[in-house]
């Protein structure tokens, strides 16, 4: 693996707006940079954890005041009603149109505050700063912002694109192990579909990765943040490509919302859904055994998952039906067909569907 002398940095190309994924240790310092004349009425939304540890880095560069605006964090609370509540609280504190919202903290921080600044006054402009893996190889960058309804995930939303982002995997090594395990997933779907050489890194180098080695960890961000550039500027709307980095999320989603969301961390269903794909594909005969094996060898290397043997397959099969990749009532999953492809494909018969999940749900990870 290459040293790096100097962090990349990623540009982000869509109609809405042209941006950096900058990956840098130390880059929080530099948030300043990037919220130019607005810092007057600059919004921080974080969680009272994520400011504990690393707010301080954020407040000295904002020596005239940074209004800091608390959310309670957790899959159950990413509700419009907090989005409603963050915006009285700007108007409370003088927020105009002139205001810019930064996002710190995990992937429901980020997707809330995106979203606070999509509809604030019809949209602010948006600084992301993600503290966990899974913001920043995934959430925080592409502009989907949202919260939950009570039947699924990101039902209410908008795209609202970032003018920046700033990935400093310094932060990661205050991140509980689970929640580092959980963004880990994130980085391992991103080798499956697009990236042969990320997949076996991930697969060669568990101990490195799992001891947060700082030449490991910044390569996986770098790799994942780089496919996800690449495949958000080539379809920002998600009408084709972008499709690709729901691998793993039909079932999983469906599992997050039998959990109610508070058993599985998002990467640990994502993680599920992945296995249930794989099976699903191999069970289609798209995907040689020896290739679905080294997915689910390296897959169940990061974990353990928690168990959801309790759960049962029709109902996750009914959940899929709400879900929002199902068009005109047809489930699209995303399959790979070898390490570093993937195919979108619908109209698989409910049988072996439900097989697939079955089988998976048997498993211990
Ligand atoms: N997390 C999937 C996407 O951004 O499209």
């Amino acid at each position: 693996m290459v040293q790096r002398d100097h962090m990349p940095s990623f540009a982000v190309q869509t109609e809405q707006r042209v941006y950096e994924n900058i990956v840098e240790r130390g880059a929080i310092r530099r948030a300043r940079e990037f919220v130019g004349a607005r810092c007057a009425k600059c919004f921080a939304v974080t969680t009272e954890d994520v400011w504990r540890l690393h707010g301080e880095k954020l407040r000295t560069q904002f020596p005239d005041g940074l209004n800091v605006l608390f959310f309670p964090g957790g899959e159950a609370n990413k509700r419009f009603a907090q989005v409603e509540t963050l915006a009285e609280q700007m108007l409370e504190r003088g927020a105009d149109r002139g205001s810019i919202v930064i996002g710190f903290g995990g992937g429901i921080v980020t997707d809330v505050s995106g979203f606070l600044a999509a509809i604030f006054m019809r949209g602010v402009p948006v600084l992301q700063i993600p503290t966990t893996l899974l913001a920043q190889v995934d959430a925080a960058t592409g502009g989907k912002t949202g919260v939950n309804l009570r039947n699924g995930k990101n039902l209410l939303g908008s795209f609202h694109q970032p003018v920046a982002v700033l990935i400093d995997p310094e932060v990661l090594s205050t991140l509980p192990l689970n929640e580092y395990r959980a963004g880990l997933f994130e980085v391992v779907k991103c080798g499956i579909i697009r990236d042969r050489a990320l997949f076996e890194l991930l697969e060669r180098e568990p101990d490195r990765v799992l001891e947060r080695e700082p030449a490991a960890v910044d390569a996986l961000i770098a790799g994942a943040v780089k496919i996800k550039a690449e495949v958000v500027t080539a379809d920002e709307r998600e009408g084709d490509l972008r499709r690709i980095l729901n691998f793993g999320h039909t079932v999983g989603h469906a599992i997050e919302a039998e959990t109610e969301y508070i058993r599985l961390l998002h990467g640990e269903a994502v993680a599920w859904g992945m296995l249930a794909a794989t099976r699903l594909t191999e069970l289609l005969g798209m995907l040689a055994s020896g290739e679905a094996e080294r997915i689910r060898r390296t897959i169940c290397r990061y974990g353990p998952l928690p168990s959801v043997r309790d759960l049962q397959p029709d109902r996750l099969l009914g959940r899929l039906a709400s879900d929002k990749k199902t068009l005109a009532g047809k489930v699209h999953f995303v399959l790979p067909t070898k390490i570093g492809e993937v195919k979108i494909v619908s109209g698989v018969e409910e049988a072996v569907i439900r097989k697939a999940i079955a089988e998976t749900l048997e498993r211990t990870s």
